[in-house]
């Protein structure tokens, strides 16, 4: 399941945002990849020191964390600090699988189920740089306008384009989710989905405490592992 998350950062807070990034000193990308990543990791991203990420990280972490969208989409136990990344002059990401377990000072190991980008670049300054997700369903290329996240499935094949000018920015998030399983994250997502357009219609409508329940009680069910 791919989900487009519309508007996660406000609008009015991009253009600092932005600068803040064009500002920042950056390092070498291939020191957080694994093995195989670091082959086809040719990308910069902003050290955990680095003052414009301890500044940054925190606020796209919250605004994540507020979005509705994204707490139905990946029901969400642990999210990972985010991961703010910089390509430009032909740098791109080649194919590859995201870590299935990432090592959190003070966590231990979180297990990474569901992969969020943020874009964080208008998509009219940068050429290329298209996120390339393969699925079972087939393959998507994806370049959203600033502000947007998508989230994927860990689990999938994936690529960034080579950026031919310009500079895009953007933050990747790992979300280990309460439903380790993608198929019971579905079938809950789309319940919710229809409980909210039956609350729209009707908000006293006699099925939406059953289905309440029903959504409560797979929550339950799910999520005991
Ligand atoms: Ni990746």
């Amino acid at each position: 399941m791919m989900i487009h998350v519309p508007g996660v950062v406000p609008a009015t807070e991009l253009p600092e945002i932005q600068a803040q990034l064009a500002a920042a000193k950056w390092s070498d990308g291939r020191i957080t990849a694994g093995r195989e990543a670091q082959k086809v990791k040719n990308n910069l991203q902003l050290s955990q020191d680095s003052p414009v990420q301890q500044a940054l990280a925190p606020r796209l972490h919250r605004w994540l964390e507020m979005s509705a969208l994204v707490t139905a989409a990946a029901l969400p136990r642990r999210v990972l600090p985010a991961l703010i990344n910089r390509y430009h002059d032909g740098m791109h990401y080649g194919p590859h699988v995201d870590n299935a377990m990432r090592l959190v000072e003070g966590q231990g190991f979180v297990r990474t189920d569901v992969s969020a980008t943020l874009f964080l670049s208008d998509p009219a300054s940068y050429d290329g740089g298209e996120l390339v997700i393969e699925d079972s369903l087939g393959t998507q290329a994806v370049k959203l306008p600033a502000g947007d996240l998508i989230l994927y499935p860990a689990s999938s094949l994936h690529h960034v384009r080579p950026v031919t000018r310009g500079n895009r920015y953007a933050a990747c998030f790992w979300i280990e989710s309460l439903l380790p399983d993608p198929r019971d994250r579905e079938a809950l997502f789309r319940i919710e989905g229809v409980i909210n357009g039956l609350r729209r219609d009707n908000e006293s409508h006699p099925a939406l405490p059953i289905l309440g329940m029903v959504y409560q009680n797979l929550l339950r069910r799910f999520s005991d592992t």
